[in-house]
């Protein structure tokens, strides 16, 4: 799988504190193996996975902290740059000029705690990759966590997911949550930005997670959550000087299967004493529930049932859709984008 809609895109692959100085690691991102490393002065790297020789995975070579010796002839290549610097069996007079044979290097940084990877657009090729997405944060201390959870089942309806408004009653049920009944209308305005879609700062749902994390302040609350594309969910919520910021992203890997990639940063309730550990039980319990539904949600949809968008519950799935599509066309015709949203657009619906 490579779909064309992943490609383009930074990815957060592994968490920073995984990739040691010294080592490789062998990953997948929208099916495309990828090996990763640290040199020795601590700079992450990342080419795809095959020595341009023979194709042996570069994932396998011997690695000093500068180059990568490939396991089966022994080509060596410069682990920033890719560029080979020694053919073993060649003669030593010999006229190759091994310095035009390259590995094919992936941008890799660190940011937020995670090394990410840019994959690129084959439609611009050689372009330089955009910065990388950061997660706002807003003082200098804070909390940072980051949780993943694997999921067997396609990226679109991963990324739906994350956009469906409708689920949470069904799938995030738990006693010290709520319950189906507990249920309100809401009635939010949606608007346009360049790359997906947001809903601009609002009074946070009385039922939502920011919002009961936050009660025990009494300043007011203002959240902002947004869809950028190809698959990041953004949510930031202010409360005089607190502030929680948050991150869903779903990694493509393969055709059946992504990763729900979550990262949040907080500055309340710093001094209370496990506050990061009881974030992270919640957080996976909820990314564990998102992965239960949506690998029964591909039993279904292995039989390729027709299915329905209905009613403004299921409006962000519809602009993802087409916002996908109308993504695509711009980058071939090398048109603007035409954005489903023309106008900021008022959505109800029950959760
Ligand atoms: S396949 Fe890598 S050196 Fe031959
Ligand atoms: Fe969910």
């Amino acid at each position: 799988m490579t779909s064309a809609m992943t490609l383009g895109f930074w990815y957060p692959i592994v968490l920073t504190r995984h990739l040691r100085r010294g080592t490789l690691t062998r990953q997948h991102v929208a099916g495309v193996p990828i090996v990763m490393g640290r040199d020795r002065r601590g700079a992450p790297f990342a080419f795809l996975d095959h020595c341009p020789h023979r194709g042996m995975p570069l994932s396998f070579a011997r690695f000093d902290g500068g180059t990568l010796e490939c396991a089966y002839h022994g080509w060596r290549f410069d682990a920033q740059t890719g560029t080979c610097q020694a053919i073993p069996s060649l003669p030593s007079d010999t006229t190759v000029s091994i310095s035009k044979i390259t590995a094919t290097r992936v941008p890799a940084v660190d940011r937020d705690g995670h090394v990410w990877v840019y994959l690129a657009d084959p439609l611009a090729p050689g372009a330089a990759p955009p910065p990388p997405p950061t997660l706002p944060v807003f003082s200098a201390r804070h909390h940072l966590t980051h949780l993943a959870v694997d999921v067997g089942c396609g990226f679109d309806e991963a990324v739906i997911s994350l956009l469906d408004p409708a689920h949470g009653p069904f799938v995030h049920r738990a006693w010290w949550w709520r319950k189906p009944r507990m249920m309100y209308d809401k009635s939010k305005v949606f608007e346009p930005i360049p790359d997906g879609f947001r809903i601009p700062p609002h009074e946070p749902s009385g039922n939502s997670a920011p919002y009961k994390v936050l009660r025990l302040y009494r300043y007011p609350k203002q959240t902002t959550i947004e869809f950028h594309l190809p698959s990041t969910r953004l949510e930031v919520t202010r409360c005089g000087p607190y502030w929680f910021s948050s991150r869903t992203v779903v990694i493509p890997i393969d055709a059946n299967r992504c990763r729900l990639d979550f990262c949040a940063a907080w500055n309340m309730f710093r001094m209370v004493p496990l506050v990061s550990k009881v974030f992270r039980l919640f957080g996976g319990m909820f990314l564990r529930q998102d992965k239960r539904s949506l690998e029964r949600l591909a039993l279904g949809l292995a039989h390729g049932p027709s299915t329905m968008l209905l009613g403004d519950a299921d409006t962000p799935a519809r602009w993802y859709l087409q916002l996908r599509t109308a993504y695509l066309n711009a980058r071939r015709s090398g048109e603007a984008l035409k954005h489903p949203l023309e106008q900021p657009t008022r959505l109800r619906w029950r959760s």
